[in-house]
């Protein structure tokens, strides 16, 4: 029972994570069609200000959730690379890494006022894609 409370939470968490990342890169650029350039910036600042409150506890939840499912499947009784489906979790849980990594250095450069890096204005696109990835590893890992 608890194993799927935790599943339920994670999945939850995923929902509210990627669902904001999709608004962002698929339904808010609508906004530029009825809004002036600063009306627009304003609006980004607000919405931004309030993901920075999101992603950093979402993906929190997901790390902490995905670790205590993750040693159902990979442990020292089962192993590491036995199995597609341990396969396909490592390759899930290195891309949910890079997604933390670059929550963390995005954050680190808010809090020490360091410009980020160029690329970092397409994280949000890389996060949707990649966060598509995971899912459909997450459920794929079953049935390979
Ligand atoms: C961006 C981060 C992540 C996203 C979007 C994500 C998303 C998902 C989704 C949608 C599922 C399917 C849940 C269901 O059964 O309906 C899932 C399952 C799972 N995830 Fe994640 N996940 C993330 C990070 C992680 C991490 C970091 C780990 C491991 C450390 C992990 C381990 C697992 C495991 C083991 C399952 C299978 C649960 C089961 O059905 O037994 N996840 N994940």
């Amino acid at each position: 029972m608890s194993y799927t409370l935790v599943v339920i939470l994670h999945l939850f968490s995923a929902i509210i994570f990627l669902g904001f990342v999709f608004a962002d890169v698929i339904v808010l650029p609508a906004m530029k069609k009825v809004l002036t350039d600063k009306e627009h910036q304003n609006v980004m600042t607000v919405i931004s200000n309030r993901a920075r409150k999101i992603f950093p506890i979402t993906v929190l939840i997901l790390i902490l959730t995905g670790g205590y499912m993750f040693s159902k499947y990979i442990n020292s009784e089962l192993g590491i690379f036995n199995s597609s489906l341990q396969i396909l979790l490592l390759i899930k849980l290195i891309l949910a890494m890079i997604i933390a990594s670059g929550i963390v250095y995005s954050l680190s450069c808010k809090f020490l006022k360091k410009t980020p890096n160029p690329i970092m204005k397409h994280f949000h696109k890389f996060v949707l894609l990649v966060g598509i990835i995971i899912i459909i590893l997450a459920k794929v890992m079953f049935v390979v």
